[in-house]
């Protein structure tokens, strides 16, 4: 098996960082695609971390992974570095530590108000769910609390729902709940790399089902979505919520080059399946986009740092009109938005009109 070094805990990309501080953790999540490193590695020294963050220029994204991120033993130390560089801040954590009176404040006081971003995760409606699949006895009550803090103490928030056998029945009443803690997004993502349970994995004609009722509940509840590890044809109404991290992301993925994906618009920009779930459930069930939905499309910004929301590894899709390659002016723009919008990695399309579907949004349709 390959060795995890120190190394492997470092992506250092112009304008992002990613850290896996440590591979502590305190919960046993039984799919969870970094336990397998889970005690190999030694806790990253907050001295690299300073070497690798301060080559970066100030207001650099530093994402803060695990394990449990927060239970390294100079977590705060390590956030004050990063605000100290001018850096904002992101941080993967399953949200126990924040549930202890004062460290969410604390946190947002280190980071910088209106600079740290926490995104954590649910596996179920309630204790019973969640703590079955994280084997650790209140984790849902200390996620809620942790959670509540966080939002209480202003830091911006994310829940990730990763669509397994066991929530997909639950989905709209999650929604609610991730809804009524009043957190800022909700993000829904794909299983990877679970061949050993393959068992808890819906498939993806079970996932379109429940996945479109539940997008649609999160939007009518005010929530931002995004969609991720997922093939953009498992939610064709939502394609401007999808995000990708398969530039930076260490799992593979697969397409149907033949037929569908070959065919599909979304080719470029879709994640397409985990590799375990094509050789498990094959690509028959894959479905090649034509047309894009009007709403899923905005109008190419005149001036590109106009271009909102260019958050990590966002997909952006832009109308042009269909001549506009003949356009000097047009293809100018257009050169400078998939640019600005590139150096933030996110991912562009450029929609011609002829492409774009200019029907009436459905109830609970589009983005
Ligand atoms: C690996 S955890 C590390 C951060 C932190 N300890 C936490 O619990 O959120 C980061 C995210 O990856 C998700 N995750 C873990 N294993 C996964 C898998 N096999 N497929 C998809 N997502 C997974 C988790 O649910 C969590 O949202
Ligand atoms: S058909 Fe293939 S490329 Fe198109 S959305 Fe589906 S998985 Fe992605």
């Amino acid at each position: 098996m390959h060795e995890a070094t120190e190394d492997d805990s470092v992506i250092a990309l112009p304008g992002l960082v990613i850290l896996h501080l440590t591979d502590r953790c305190d919960n046993r999540c039984a799919f969870c695609m970094v336990s397998a490193a889970t005690g190999r590695r030694r806790d990253l020294p907050l001295s690299r971390v300073r070497e690798v963050v301060g080559a970066q220029n100030p207001g650099s994204r530093v994402d803060l992974f695990g394990g449990e991120p927060t239970l390294h033993p100079e977590f705060l130390e390590i956030v004050r570095t990063v605000a100290e560089l001018g850096h904002t801040l992101s941080v993967a954590s399953n949200a126990h530590t924040f549930a202890r009176p004062g460290l969410a404040e604390r946190l947002v006081e280190t980071a910088g108000r209106g600079k740290v971003y926490v995104r954590t995760s649910l596996y179920g409606l309630d204790g019973a769910q969640h703590d079955a699949v994280t084997q650790h006895r209140g984790s849902f009550d200390r996620l809620m609390e942790g959670v509540r803090n966080l939002v209480a103490a202003g830091a911006r928030t994310q829940i990730n729902i990763v669509l397994t056998r066991m929530v997909i029945g639950h989905l709209d009443a999650m929604v609610d709940l991730v809804a009524r803690l009043g957190v800022d997004r909700i993000k829904f993502g794909g299983l990877v790399d679970v061949d050993g349970c393959p068992e808890i994995e819906p498939t993806l004609h079970e996932l379109r089902s429940a996945l479109g009722p539940a997008l649609a509940r999160a939007r009518s509840r005010g929530l931002t979505i995004t969609l991720e590890k997922l093939p953009m044809c498992a939610a064709p109404s939502f394609l401007s919520s999808f995000s990708t991290e398969r530039d930076v992301g260490a799992w593979p993925r697969t397409y149907a080059d033949e037929a569908p994906c070959g065919g599909c618009l979304a080719r470029r920009l879709c994640d397409g399946l985990d590799p375990g779930y094509a050789i498990r459930h094959g690509s028959g069930e894959l479905c090649p986009l034509h047309r894009v939905r009007l709403s899923a499309v905005r109008a190419l910004p005149s001036e590109p740092r106009e271009v909102e929301e260019l958050e990590f590894l966002k997909v952006h899709l832009f109308q042009v009109p269909d001549d506009w390659a003949q356009r000097p002016d047009l293809v100018d723009r257009c050169r400078r938005t998939v640019s600005v919008v590139q150096q933030r990695f996110g991912r562009v399309a450029l929609v011609p009109m002829s492409l774009i579907e200019q029907q009436a949004q459905p109830p609970g349709g589009d983005t």
